[in-house]
Parts: C-alpha cells; sequence; structure tokens
C-alpha cells in the first residue's frame, strides 16, 4: 500500500517536471517604435536621419505569467541566408537605428531571434518569425492612423488616452502604448504595443494601458528631434565651460 503511493508520487513528480520544460506562449506581442522619441531618449546613439514611420522593435512570445518569455531553448537559428534573403525589409522595418550598415545591423536581428524568437520557435522558424513581424507591422499604418486623428508628428504632446482611443478605433484592437522621459524631463511616446492570440495569429486586445506616460507625451518629428539632440549636446560639461568663456 506505502509502496504504490510513492511510486504515484513519483509519476506525478516526473509529469510536473516535463510539464516545466515544456512551456508554451500564451500571446505575442508586436512592439513598434517611433524612431524619433527612441533617438531623443536613453542617450541612444542615432545615425543621421532615422525612418518617418513606427519601425519594428520586437515580437515577443509572452507566457502563461504575463511575462515576456527569453532565452528558450531552440535548435534553430537565424542564419546569414535568411537574413541576406529578408535584407531590403529588415533594413526598412527592423533597422538597427544607429547604422545604416548591413553587416553591422545583423548582430540585432540575431539577438532579437536568439533572445525573442527563439521562445516562438514551437511555431514558427527563422523565417517565419522575420516574415510574420514584417506582416504584422504592416497590417496597420500607425502614422496614418495617428494623423488622421489629429495626432500630428509635429513636435506637440498629446493626452495618452487620445492616443490609446485612437488606434483602438482604427484597429478595433485596444493597444498598450509606452513613453519614455530624456534626461531634461520631456516625454515621448516611443512605443506602440499590439496584442496577438496564443498562435500569433489574429490581434485581440491588449490592456488599453499607457506605460510611463506621467505626462502628455511629446510626439516628435525631425526638427523637433534634430534641436534637441543638439542642445543635449550643447548641455555637456565640456560645451558649458566653452561657453562661459565665449
Ligand atoms: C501640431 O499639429 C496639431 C494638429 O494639427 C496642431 O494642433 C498643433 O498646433 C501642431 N503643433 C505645432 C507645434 O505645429
Amino acid at each position: 500500500m506505502k509502496c504504490e503511493f510513492l511510486l504515484a508520487l513519483f509519476f506525478v513528480g516526473v509529469l510536473s517536471c516535463a510539464g516545466q520544460e515544456y512551456s508554451k506562449a500564451d500571446s505575442f506581442k508586436i512592439s513598434l517604435i517611433w524612431p524619433n522619441s527612441y533617438c531623443l531618449t536613453n542617450d541612444h546613439d542615432c545615425r543621421p536621419s532615422v525612418p518617418q514611420y513606427f519601425t519594428i522593435n520586437g515580437l515577443w512570445a509572452v507566457g502563461s505569467d504575463g511575462e515576456v518569455m527569453e532565452n528558450c531553448k531552440t535548435g534553430y537559428y537565424l542564419t546569414d541566408k535568411i537574413i541576406t534573403t529578408n535584407k531590403v525589409d529588415l533594413l526598412k522595418f527592423w533597422p538597427d537605428l544607429s547604422t545604416y550598415n548591413f553587416q553591422d545591423s545583423k548582430k540585432l536581428w540575431k539577438s532579437q531571434w536568439e533572445t525573442y524568437g527563439s521562445c516562438a520557435a514551437d511555431l514558427m522558424l527563422a523565417e517565419g518569425y522575420i516574415s510574420k513581424a514584417m506582416n504584422l507591422r504592416q497590417s496597420h499604418n500607425l502614422y496614418q492612423i495617428l494623423t488622421n486623428a489629429g495626432i500630428v508628428a509635429n513636435g506637440s504632446s498629446y493626452k495618452a488616452d487620445r492616443i490609446l482611443t485612437a488606434i483602438r478605433k482604427s484597429t478595433k484592437f485596444m493597444v498598450d502604448i509606452v513613453c519614455e522621459t530624456d534626461r531634461v524631463g520631456n516625454v515621448y511616446l516611443s512605443e506602440v504595443i499590439q496584442c496577438l492570440d496564443n498562435h500569433g495569429k489574429e490581434f485581440v486586445d491588449c490592456e488599453n494601458k499607457a506605460n510611463n506616460c506621467d505626462k502628455d507625451p511629446i510626439f516628435p518629428d525631425p526638427l523637433f528631434t534634430s534641436a534637441a539632440v543638439k542642445a543635449r549636446r550643447n548641455a555637456s560639461p565640456m560645451k558649458r565651460v566653452t561657453k562661459i568663456h565665449a
């Protein structure tokens, strides 16, 4: 009797261990960034000109705990061949904003696959992951949606709720947005996150949340961006000393 009980416990143990190893995505998220905002925050070093449309930040598998899954074990790789096949799309819609160089950009795409793509590998291989991200980005023209709603990228600020509502009305699904703050306290619209079902196929509602948008975020254009970047450079200690002497 006792032995049978222990045996049963042993099997339960084996089953639960197997369950832990086999973790599957509960949902997916695609994050798009507004390049100007990216360049204005976190002292990101950007190339002289960046796209004036939303570009891909990441395609993420989300676990049952609601957390983005990272660094899953997979035997699949994002090879140079796959990258070269998708070169035009990747450079255009998933650019490394610090460089125009294709070779240098490969690091970004490979690390994205290893960190996030690896957790989607049971559903889509690396080719599928890239084309999935491209197709999702293409399903909605967020820049146009915002412009049509009077949310123009011209350096003005807009209520976070207004941004969420404009995108929800046009795409029919709730999204989340993320704001980022620069060193002098300006808050920018930096990311739009759209949610997908457990196959990464259909859009579903996100939480309609505005993260870190403590103030109405600025939606910056290139003019605003270059002026702010210049001001940031002038504010460095070396420059300030020069100015006093001048
Ligand atoms: C930006 O565009 C909005 C909407 O057209 C307008 O209300 C606002 O005054 C503009 N801001 C600037 C700085 O031109």
